[in-house]
């Protein structure tokens, strides 16, 4: 049996504000303690008597936490406390090492347990995994690369026969495909049934089959659960299209890179050579320019700059110029 902590505050003291920021504290502590209706088996909440509009408990039924015990209760009124703050108290039938939750500004009652997220988003070629790899090594953090995981479900498509254009077939097939990812030495490896699939996915005809499953529903909502049970748990820099717009919204730092399509064409046929795969320019800068088509005008999380991210054209600009200068803003704010 665990206690895990947990705390997070509202802008309003407002029935939505109360609901939303209960609902997301709760499914964070969920996801990073794999809890379930069976292990949880009561939680408290207390809040600060600035809270008036809703009960936290209540809004804890509403986000669908039936079956474990629910008991509110009022906060002591201590000078300078934070205001408009919910605490929890969950007891869990676990026998791992409890993952404590502190979001928004509930996050300074325990900086020593805060991870840091940081998203970096951008089209393909704009330099975002490579930037994100050379951040996680100098900041010692882990790296995900989000588009490895739907390069992955492309993957399983092909090896299990599955028409990935055909997006029923892809539905009823997502639940059995079994993608992890792995870290050896901090670097990630894209598992598929327990087989590193890491460079058999860099292919030209793996990049087109993502970005087409990526724009799937069933295929979106599997993933981004992956991603956000791993940022919940890690200290970590995720790059992706729809990191800082959807997965983690919440991210302490967001970056947006963009560069020419011409410019990520150019630096993708030079990647490609590395790799023995020779493609004209053309037809590179073809395929990035149908991608960035179908990433940005799909229905479900398209590529987009979320508003409060900062943007950088890395057009003119080398892969350590573009590191060093997001390093600067992490660091100054740190
Ligand atoms: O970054 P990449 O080229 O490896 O991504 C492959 C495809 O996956 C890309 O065309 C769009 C999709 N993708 C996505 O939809 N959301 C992400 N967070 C990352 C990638």
């Amino acid at each position: 049996m665990k206690a895990i902590r947990g705390a997070t505050t509202v802008e309003k003291d407002e029935a939505e504000n109360i609901k939303q920021r209960v609902k997301e504290l709760l499914t964070e502590i969920k996801n990073a303690n794999n809890l379930n209706e069976d292990n949880m088996i009561f939680i408290l909440f207390s809040n600060t008597a600035d809270i008036r509009s809703f009960y936290p408990a209540k809004a804890a039924r509403e986000a669908g936490f039936f079956s474990c015990a629910l008991y509110s209760s009022l906060e002591p009124e201590i000078e300078n406390s934070l205001n408009k703050c919910i605490r929890i108290m969950v007891l869990a039938d676990i026998s791992t090492k409890p993952k404590h939750i502190y979001l928004h500004n509930a996050a300074a009652l325990r900086k020593d347990l805060t991870t840091i997220n940081i998203a970096v988003d951008g089209p393909a070629g704009s330099g975002k995994s490579t930037v994100s790899e050379l951040i996680a090594k100098r900041l010692n953090i882990l790296h995900l690369d989000t588009g490895a995981t739907y390069r992955a479900v492309a993957f399983a498509c092909k090896k299990h026969k599955i028409d990935f254009y055909d997006e029923q077939q892809v539905k009823a097939n997502i639940d059995k495909f079994n993608i992890e990812i792995k870290y050896l030495n901090n670097k990630q490896s894209t598992m598929l049934d327990n087989i590193d699939i890491s460079d058999m996915i860099r292919t030209p005809e793996m990049s087109l089959a993502a970005s087409t499953v990526s724009a799937y529903k069933c295929v979106r909502d599997t993933m981004v659960e992956l991603q956000r049970k791993f940022a919940s748990s890690n200290s970590c820099i995720l790059d992706g299209r729809d990191i800082g717009s959807n997965v983690l919204p919440n991210a302490q730092f967001k970056f947006f890179l963009t560069a020419s399509a011409e410019i990520r064409a150019k630096r993708r046929v030079a990647e490609n050579q590395t790799k023995n795969i020779n493609q004209p320019f053309d037809i590179v800068l073809a395929d990035i320019m149908l991608r960035d088509k179908q990433d940005s005008m799909r229905k479900f999380a398209p590529l987009v700059c979320a508003d409060d991210a900062i943007k950088i054209d890395t057009s003119d600009m080398g892969i350590d110029e573009v590191a060093d200068k997001i390093l600067k803003i992490i660091q100054e704010k740190v």
